[in-house]
């Protein structure tokens, strides 16, 4: 946690990015795995959860991490319109991730006052997203869409854009991805298997969270 946050206050999306190497991308369709599975990543040192709008639970889910473990700062992922955007909102999310950008999700985060972390995979979606001022941007899905290579290749053109590659980043491959100049962070599912979370295998989420944040960057 690099970057000292006011857990309650204001956000940057840079903020977001910043303050532990890896962003755990989280599916959660049981509400009771939602408080402790906040506090097993807390304790592992990570604190911005992006619990993904992939499941009927996950709202509540939200709001359940928002209102019990406030030292933790609980973002929305898979948000794909701006009603995604308000219902998190309402949900007490403090950031949103968003798998591709549209104009219509970038205001309704400005005017919830939300960071957004845009998914990007191509030039023309960079600009989009840059044309509306967003410069923290969410690369994915960044294996499948040219990985390290395509970071180096944006580099030049989008020298000013900060990433967060996602998708098929896995403890073997995320420090390569973090010793990029470009990358941020990046995001990943591996720290909250879905086997581990049945089995309700808090201690090795914490483990898995305290891998993440020794990881050189
Ligand atoms: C996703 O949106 O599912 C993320 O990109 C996670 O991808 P991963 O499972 O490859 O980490």
């Amino acid at each position: 946690m690099d970057v000292k946050v006011d857990a309650r206050a204001a956000l940057t999306a840079l903020q977001v990015m910043r303050d532990a190497p890896v962003i755990p991308v989280i599916v959660l369709t049981d509400v009771a795995h939602a408080i402790p599975l906040a506090r097993a990543l807390l304790a592992g040192g990570i604190r911005m959860l992006e619990v993904t709008l992939r499941t009927p639970q996950a709202l509540a889910c939200i709001e359940a991490i928002a209102r019990d473990v406030p030292e933790a700062v609980v973002g929305a992922g898979t948000a794909r319109s701006a009603a995604d955007v308000q219902a998190c909102a309402m949900a007490g999310a403090r950031f949103i991730v968003s798998p591709g950008y549209t104009h219509a999700v970038g205001t309704a985060c400005r005017d919830a006052h939300l960071p957004l972390l845009p998914g990007v995979a191509t030039g023309s979606e960079i600009m989009a997203a840059q044309e509306d001022g967003f410069t923290e941007l969410k690369f994915f899905p960044a294996l499948q869409a040219g990985g390290m290579a395509m970071l180096k290749a944006w580099s030049g053109p989008f020298g000013d854009v900060l990433f967060c590659p996602t998708g098929g980043i896995t403890p073997a491959n995320a420090a390569e991805f973090l010793a990029m100049p470009n990358v941020a962070c990046v995001g990943g599912s591996w720290l909250v298997p879905a086997d581990v979370l049945a089995r309700g295998d808090w201690a090795r989420v914490s483990e898995f969270a305290r891998q993440a944040v020794g990881l050189p960057r």
